[in-house]
């Protein structure tokens, strides 16, 4: 039988079942497959990656610059080769580049294109289109490029570059992992050093993989002197000559959340998810589960291109619910959702504070999961940047059908509680997970668990 993929005419529902077993290996990391092919099109001469996410949003990165000049080329799955044209290299598009649902496509792509003296059209779907895209028009204007934006800050927007672009120095208004990486990609193209100061730590990887390609990049502490010490300033110079390096993408701890937290809920449940990256700005949900009382082992810690990866043991676990630090936020910005679903079935209340950044993803994720809860019959306070979810204990009703808003997230995570509610919860369209987790139905089938088109 083939397995139901997550395009099936759109519908998609889960029920309740049996426990949850196997291994399964989560799809390439999202974040980090964007910067592979981005910095490989900014290194001379070949670069191969292996483990690249194969999602919607990563081909959208692949054909733009495959629009903007540069040679990609899919040998296998997951096995693609870029030859880079330098920094400084791109060329004009001969089109208008679409983005689909990604805003790390369109923020990063920014930043490149800063560096460039032509114009260019970048638009997206609905998602990406309602989403704010002032954060990095503020610093890329600042640096010498000039945008043209719907309504001054939306998508479609027409970027036009400058060849002379100035160095900055910028403190980030939002913790943005978007916005520190189109700055530093900017900065790669202006002569010498560009900073930008993060005030909370937000996920590394652009300053990891521009190491690795080659580039003089500095992190050091930006003596903010707040509690935590967390305060980041992250240094480019520019103009370097990077050179191709491989790299070996690891599993997305994003897109495992979802298997991980399906097992926890499912009784009786034990599964292997191998090859996750463990980088630690990108860990927040799995010490969040710890605390509420989550069976979770990592094994075999190793290293994966300059990232840190270990295999992850869950076993089905009775939680507790937790208050959660704002500060931990940036470490677990996408996992809010599934989060709120293990809250869902956990004893006790949830609190989820300073998460205003949640509506300004995919859609308004605060908004979504408080609807979506309801109507699954759990009691649920939304804030303006809050949330606080009051545990069933065990089984919540279920039943509803939820409307995904061209959310990923939106669509997995209530999936997710479907496979542990009373009754079973469908999905209006699944068609958006495919731009993180390709064939998600069909790689939870191999676990046991039951979601497919609605009969
Ligand atoms: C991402 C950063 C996060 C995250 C997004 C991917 C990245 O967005 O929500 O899914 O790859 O840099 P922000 O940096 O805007 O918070």
């Amino acid at each position: 039988m083939t397995q139901p993929k997550n395009t099936a005419n759109g519908k998609l529902t889960a029920r309740r079942g049996g426990p949850l077993q196997g291994s399964l290996t989560a799809p390439g990391d999202k974040s980090i497959s964007h910067r592979a092919l981005m910095l490989a099109a900014l290194a001379v001469g070949e670069t191969a990656i292996t483990g690249l996410l194969e999602g919607d949003d990563v081909r959208h990165t692949a054909a733009a610059l495959r629009h903007l000049g540069v040679t990609v080329v899919r040998d296998n799955p997951g096995a693609w080769r870029i030859n880079g044209v330098g920094v400084g290299g791109l060329l004009p598009p001969d089109t208008v580049i679409e983005l689909g649902n990604s805003g790390t496509a369109a923020r990063l792509l920014c930043g490149l294109l800063a560096g460039h003296g032509f114009s260019a059209v970048l638009t997206g779907d609905a998602s990406l289109r309602s989403r704010p895209m002032g954060r990095v028009i503020a610093p890329l204007t600042a640096m010498g490029a000039t945008f043209q934006a719907e309504g001054g800050d939306r998508m479609p927007l027409t970027i036009t570059g400058n060849d002379n672009l100035r160095p900055t120095a910028y403190t980030l208004p939002v913790a943005s992992a978007q916005v520190k990486s189109a700055i530093l990609l900017a900065g790669l193209h202006a002569p010498g050093e560009t900073s930008v100061v993060e005030p909370t730590p937000t996920r590394d990887h652009t300053e990891r993989m521009l190491g690795h390609f080659g580039a003089e990049v500095r992190v050091e502490d930006a003596g903010l002197g707040n509690d935590s010490g967390a305060g980041r300033r992250i240094t480019i110079t520019g103009q370097p000559e990077l050179a191709p390096a491989a790299i070996a993408v690891p599993a997305d701890p994003s897109s495992a959340a979802f298997p991980a937290v399906a097992a926890l809920l499912v009784e009786g449940s034990e599964i292997t998810l191998p090859g996750i990256c463990t980088n630690p700005t990108r860990t927040g949900l799995y010490t969040t589960l710890a605390e509420m009382g989550a069976a979770l082992t990592w094994t075999d810690e190793r290293e994966q291109g300059g990232e840190p990866v270990a295999d992850l043991v869950v076993r089905a676990s009775s939680l507790t619910g937790v208050e959660v630090p704002s500060e931990r936020a940036p470490s677990m910005i996408d996992e809010y959702p599934v989060l709120a679903m293990a809250a869902a079935c956990a004893e006790g209340v949830t609190v989820f504070q300073g998460v205003e950044e949640l509506r300004h993803k995919e859609s308004d994720r605060l908004a979504a999961v408080a609807a979506g809860l309801a109507a699954c019959g759990v009691a649920v306070e939304e804030g303006p940047d809050s949330l606080t979810i009051h545990g069933s204990g065990g089984r919540p009703n279920g039943g509803a059908a939820i409307e995904a808003a061209l959310d990923h997230r939106i669509a997995m995570s209530f999936l997710v509680l479907g496979l542990a509610s009373e009754k079973p919860i469908s999905i209006d369209d699944g068609s958006s997970i495919e731009t993180s987790f390709p064939d998600f139905a069909g790689a939870m089938g191999t676990l046991g668990a039951d979601i497919g088109p609605d009969a």
